[in-house]
């Protein structure tokens, strides 16, 4: 493609050179060849007017005009003689043949053939007019007969045969008057060629002369192509063996020249310094533009040279699972790390690695435990781990959802750590690890490690991979360094985090837990002033990137209903009358989401506010999840039953203040739902973000709703317009709820439209793209530093190749 364009930048040039040079040289060439043929006319009228002098005279002497017809008649045998006329010397027409046009007189005659171009047009073409003076030298006296032709009137136009006579036998007399003594003008010729055959002539060479151009630049563009597609093609292999290593290619031959080995660092440096400055350019473009599918895809193709992504985490972003009917069903879980990095994945294609934990998940796989999705898009691909039941005990349910989740979240739910689940936990990541390093095509693919699950992974990746870059991004919040302290696996889980290139958490505050946490711990070298950690050989870099979700698109947003169609469709779901306030709380039902927190808030509003009994309802999804846990199935009875005791309290016929949904919902119901509500209610004990709160403000086009958002999540930080609250709070909880059911639809649409602003910024392609970029400058200075340590090596010290 480079080369056609290439060859086109030579080419149309050329060709517009040519086409040009023929307009430019056509018309000159006709110009010339025309005077050249008038010329040659004029010549041979001269010829033709001496050959017939002598006659002329004579028969103007006998003043016998029929002769003189004769005598023009077999001159006009040449093919090229169109008529001939005679006039006397005073500019009278004397004879003229039938062709003559009867409307040239011999004035007109004179001037047209005293002109640069002496061409006459006439309804049968054009013709070449030339006069010649018909000269009597001095000669005997010869007398005249035939005194019946003489007369004394000049013939006039359209004159005959007869006409002629008198005309001639009044030059003859003028002859007779003046004869013997010295070269008298007796009359003039006037000659009209036939100029139709130059015409034909001209349009003959200007046919020849555009073929020949057109020749001629057709073999310069043969030829400029061929030396461009050489040259281009010799310069490109060149360039592109020198950057692979391999010293210079022959055009001709394509292959490596002897003088590759010398010529190999000069290769390097060149590479590298391409390299730099393609990235320096990307830097200098700035992370000003909005953030998008499109830009995360060009970071990806530019500063990382399009090298492989690899993501791995527990949950799986597609669960293939048997329906009630016995068929396969596609379920998205309820994961916020899912919502997160599935559309990044979509945008960076790649594979994800994760465990296969659907029923139906091994019946839809390759031979190699792959499956492509999106299903029906095949974005990237999806390889499943499949994990024993006792594997899946120890490391997700024991050491990662009983130990690690409750120890971050500081949710008072006493963390466990049981021998046998460390076991499982570093197993399991070992695995994984070597699922990665299976999966890696490169020795340095860009390894995303999500989240608590793989504390351990980073490490074991980077000692089969060295040169792997390894993004670990920590989803949940990450606790003091005693509350970490009291794992009795610290150091370990810290040393496995630090094989990470990059090591990122949704807020400052988190990683300035992790920082002190290691301080703590471990013997590393932490550089507070660039939040970098060097343990062992290794550095990290510890950063906040705060997580979003997808902003969506135009056309997803149209095919939403709309909002009052919403609140219709939900309101008559749920039996609830059209004008009913609505709370909804979407969560998983988890303990560390403030969930009876909020059920108290909401009970204290309808003591508080006994307006609100009868008009105001409280949904909330929970979707099940690690049911299997006994703080979770004790979590979830106590949920259970103070639902109960409010609906007791404040229900009423057709009435029932909160409604519990513990199933899972897909996206659809989910939006649904969130744009029927007039408020949100996020209420986490600790949260690392929670992006529910960010897909509320998502679906709301309309600008309205209030959301209240718990100031322990990792989202307070960013939408500050939100009405924030201390969940523990139950009374300050009550009077938001109050508050929100009672915001002015103005005050809502500032708010909201202000969230939205921010949400829309700050999208989940920002948050990848801001690692991504980060891991790329990371990279950039690894080659530099690589370099500097080369050049010492090779004993420059002055390091001037740098
Ligand atoms: C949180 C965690 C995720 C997890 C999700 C759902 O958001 O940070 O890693 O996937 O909860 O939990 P589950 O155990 O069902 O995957």
């Amino acid at each position: 493609m480079q080369t056609i364009r290439l060859q086109l930048r030579f080419l149309l040039p050329l060709i517009a050179v040519v086409i040009a040079t023929a307009y430019l040289v056509l018309p000159l060439v006709d110009g010339v060849t025309l005077r050249w043929f008038a010329r040659d006319l004029d010549s041979r009228g001269a010829v033709v007017a001496n050959a017939l002098s002598d006659s002329v005279v004579e028969a103007i002497r006998a003043n016998r005009p029929k002769q003189l017809e004769k005598l023009f008649e077999r001159a006009l045998q040449d093919e090229r003689l169109f008529a001939i006329g005679l006039c006397s010397p005073d500019g009278q027409m004397l004879v003229r043949t039938p062709a003559f046009p009867t409307e040239l007189n011999c004035f007109d005659a004179l001037q047209i053939s005293s002109r640069r171009d002496p061409r006459l047009m006439l309804n049968g073409g054009p013709v070449h007019v030339a006069m010649h003076d018909v000269i009597d030298q001095p000669h005997p006296v010869a007398v005249a007969d035939a005194a019946s032709d003489v007369a004394s009137a000049p013939p006039a136009a359209g004159a005959s045969a007869a006409d002629n006579g008198v005309a001639v036998a009044a030059a003859a007399a003028a002859s007779e008057a003046t004869a013997q003594t010295a070269p008298v003008t007796v009359g003039r010729l006037v000659l009209l060629h036939d100029l139709s055959f130059i015409e034909k002539r001209s349009q003959d060479t200007r046919r020849y002369l555009v073929g020949l151009i057109a020749a001629l630049g057709l073999v310069m563009a043969l030829i400029t192509m061929v030396v461009a597609q050489l040259s281009w093609r010799g310069w490109v292999l060149g360039v592109r063996a020198l950057l692979r290593g391999e010293g210079i290619i022959s055009p001709m031959t394509g292959s490596s020249s002897a003088t590759s080995v010398e010529l190999q660092p000069f290769a390097a440096d060149l590479r590298e310094r391409l390299r730099d400055l393609e990235d320096e350019y990307r830097r200098m473009q700035g992370p000003e533009a909005d953030w998008s599918a499109e830009r995360l895809q060009a970071l990806l193709m530019t500063q990382l040279r399009g090298d492989q992504v690899i993501v791995v985490s527990n949950r799986e972003p597609y669960i293939h699972e048997h329906g009630k009917d016995g068929r396969i069903v596609v379920k998205r879980p309820a994961s916020g790390l899912v919502t997160a990095v599935e559309p990044v994945m979509r945008a960076c294609s790649g594979t994800w690695i994760a465990h296969g934990s659907g029923d139906a998940d091994r019946e839809v796989v390759d031979a190699n435990d792959r499956v492509a999705v999106p299903p029906g898009q095949d974005d990237y691909q999806l390889r499943r781990l499949w994990l024993t039941a006792e594997e899946e005990q120890g490391y997700y349910f024991g050491f990662a959802n009983e130990g690690l989740w409750p120890l971050c979240h500081v949710a008072h739910v006493r963390p466990v750590f049981r021998e046998s689940d460390w076991e499982a936990y570093k197993a399991v990541n070992q695995r994984f690890a070597d699922a990665v390093v299976a999966e890696a095509r490169s020795e340095d693919p860009i390894v995303l490690v999500q989240d608590y699950h793989f504390a351990l992974l980073p490490a074991m990746v980077r000692e089969k991979l060295p040169n792997a870059t390894i993004l670990t991004f920590w989803h949940i919040p990450w606790p003091n360094p005693e509350s970490f302290g009291i794992c009795p696996w610290r150091r370990e889980i810290l040393q496995g985090m630090l094989g990470s290139t990059i090591l990122g958490f949704h807020t400052r505050f988190h990683c300035k837990n992790f920082i002190e946490t290691v301080d703590r711990f471990l013997e590393a070298r932490i550089e507070h002033e660039h939040s970098t950690i060097s343990f062992r050989e290794d550095e990290t870099l510890v950063e906040a990137y705060p997580i979003s979700i997808e902003w969506p698109a135009d056309a997803t947003i149209a095919s939403w209903p709309s909002v009052p169609e919403a609140r219709r469709i939900v309101r008559e779901r749920l039996g609830l009358q059209p004008d009913t306030t609505l709370a909804v709380g979407i969560d998983r039902f988890d303990y560390t989401k403030g969930i009876l927190e909020r059920l108290n808030a909401v009970e204290r509003l309808l003591e508080k506010h006994a307006e609100w009994i009868g008009r105001f309802v409280f949904v909330q999804v929970a979707a099940p999840t690690r049911s299997s846990l006994e703080e979770y199935k004790n979590f979830q009875e106590r949920v259970e039953r103070l639902t109960l005791r409010i609906n007791e309290r404040f229900g009423r016929p057709g009435y029932q203040p909160v409604h519990l949904l513990a199933q899972h919902h897909d996206s659809h119901a989910v939006n649904e739902l969130l744009r029927a509500a007039d408020m949100c209610i996020v209420t986490s004990l600790h949260d690392g973000m929670n992006l529910v709160s960010k897909e509320f403000v998502a679906a709301r086009d309309d600008e309205q709703g209030v959301l209240i958002l718990s100031r322990f999540a990792g989202a307070a930080r960013e939408m500050t317009e939100a009405l924030i609250v201390n969940p523990y709070h139950v009374e300050e909880t009550a009077d938001a709820l109050h508050r929100a059911a009672t915001m002015p639809a103005a005050e809502q649409r500032a708010r909201m439209a202000s969230l939205r602003a921010t949400v829309r910024e700050f999208n989940v392609f920002r948050w990848a793209g801001r690692m991504l970029t980060d891991a790329g400058r990371w990279r950039l200075k690894a080659r530099v530093d690589a370099r500097v340590a080369r050049y010492r090596h090779a004993g420059d010290p002055d390091q001037r190749g740098l």
